[in-house]
């Protein structure tokens, strides 16, 4: 038996599905309506305030409630999809309902601040929170050298365009690496060499002669599960390479989108091994809480502060302000933390089932990178085989996966990887997939 409220909140959605109020328009009002329901004002103000919770409606003071606009319709996935390619967090994860508390407490909080002009480097006391946040990381910086960017990209991109005392100007960066920092180079046209990054990580012996013989600006690496293989280097790795860039006056763009995910207690940033500027750290909030909010951080040296914040400032002004007062209200309630503590438990699990089926499923011949947080991982193909062939036999299958080959600069291309995510992938349906693509690659090698 429903109550009179309950009745109510049915007989509005009634209205709305059927397109008697549209979105943007005020709904009847609180008398009106109980009025015209023959029910009493309470029932019609508790039904909307669930339907302003449910965030269906939203009140306008002194003016009435009014439906929400139309939010675009979730795209149904088929039920047999396996969907390795999208990197994006699992929806059903997105902490967005905290997110968005944390806003409306931003507002209450700051008022008009947070729809003001601000500074390119981000508000000083989300930057005052980072600092305490990034200890947890090891790494430790002053609130000063710590700026709030339009997602990590934003940092990368602005950053590749700086001059750096050491004169020089070619980029080294791992090959395969992450897309969009190929983008970035290719796109403005700069000049850059690739080391061969594999599923046993880079030759370092080749890293050293390539700072020696080569005019290397800085080296751009993503330390932990690298994008596309997964791998994470070991803290002796970190230390050397940081010894090496120290040695050959070579600067160190040390992207560490993912560093919360690391489970190794002990395991440190290379920022740790030199804090006084050789590094530069960058931190993305994409993968670990909400891409669409394009948050990141840049620990910055403090040579570079003044040229990054005039360069920030042409490229954006600076990062929207509300999201940042959300996000400083998100890191100090704890909500981060707690978030971080179920990812790493659920991407290590994801993980363990990967390898477990990599290992189980995968024709001979092919290899496997990655695989520890699960989140990104590659497959190395056997004999002549391509990914886009495979890539195209896998979707009759219901099997999504990504072509590697574009994660390469040109001249160092590859065409013999697929790159997985499994982010998206539901844990009982990862073995599943990933003996599908075995299935797959066996079939195509049968009729080369
Ligand atoms: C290596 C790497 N760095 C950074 C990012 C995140 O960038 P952003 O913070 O701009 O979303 C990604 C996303 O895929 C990535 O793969």
């Amino acid at each position: 038996m429903l109550t009179k409220y309950e009745e109510v909140i049915i007989e509005i959605k009634n209205r709305i599905e059927e397109g008697h109020i549209m979105p943007g328009e005020r709904l009847p009002s609180v008398r009106a309506l109980s009025k015209e329901l023959q029910c009493s004002v309470n029932s019609i103000l508790k039904a909307y305030a669930e339907l302003e919770k449910e965030h269906k409606i939203y009140p306008v003071p002194k003016s009435g409630y009014f439906l929400v606009g139309r939010t675009p319709p979730v795209q149904e996935k088929q039920p047999d999809l396996i969907d390795f390619l999208s990197a994006g967090p699992d929806r059903s994860r997105m902490p967005y309902r905290d997110y968005q508390h944390c806003m409306n407490q931003a507002i209450e909080f700051y008022k008009e601040e947070m729809f003001q002009y601000s500074e390119p480097l981000g508000l000083f006391t989300l930057r005052r929170q980072l600092s305490k946040q990034l200890q947890n990381l090891q790494v430790f910086a002053p609130p000063e050298r710590i700026a709030v960017v339009s997602g990590s990209q934003q940092a990368l991109d602005l950053l590749i365009t700086l001059p750096f005392p050491n004169g020089k100007e070619v980029i080294c960066v791992e090959q395969p690496t992450h897309f969009s920092f190929i983008e970035s180079i290719t796109s403005r046209g700069l000049e850059a060499v690739g080391i061969e990054m594999t599923k046993d990580g880079i030759d370092l012996e080749h890293l050293e002669e390539i700072f020696k013989t080569q005019r290397i600006k800085f080296f751009y690496t993503v330390s932990r599960f690298q994008n596309p293989t997964g791998y994470s280097y070991s803290n002796h790795e970190k230390k050397r390479m940081v010894q090496l860039a120290q040695k050959y006056d070579v600067y160190i763009i040390e992207d560490d989108y993912m560093g919360d995910l690391d489970t190794r207690r002990k395991a440190d940033p290379m920022f740790a091994y030199d804090p006084s500027g050789r590094v530069i750290y960058t931190k993305s909030f994409s993968k670990v809480l909400l891409p669409g909010l394009r948050l990141g951080v840049a620990v910055l040296p403090n040579w570079m502060i003044e040229n990054f914040t005039k360069a920030k400032f042409a490229a954006d002004v600076h990062t929207p302000v509300l999201t940042q007062g959300a996000l400083e209200i998100y890191l100090k309630s704890g909500m981060y933390s707690a978030h971080i503590q179920k990812l790493r438990k659920q991407y290590k699990t994801k993980g363990k089932i990967l390898k477990h089926a990599y290992l189980e499923h995968l024709p001979k011949g092919t290899s496997f990178s990655g695989g520890d947080s699960g989140f990104y991982s590659t497959v190395k193909l056997p004999g002549r085989l391509k990914p886009r062939h495979l890539i195209k036999h896998l979707k009759k299958k219901n099997v999504l996966v990504q072509d590697a080959t574009n994660m390469y600069l040109t001249p160092y291309r590859k065409e013999n990887q697929i790159r997985l995510s499994v982010s998206q992938v539901e844990d009982s349906l990862i073995s599943i997939g990933v003996q599908r693509i075995g299935e797959g690659i066996r079939e195509l090698l049968l009729k080369m």
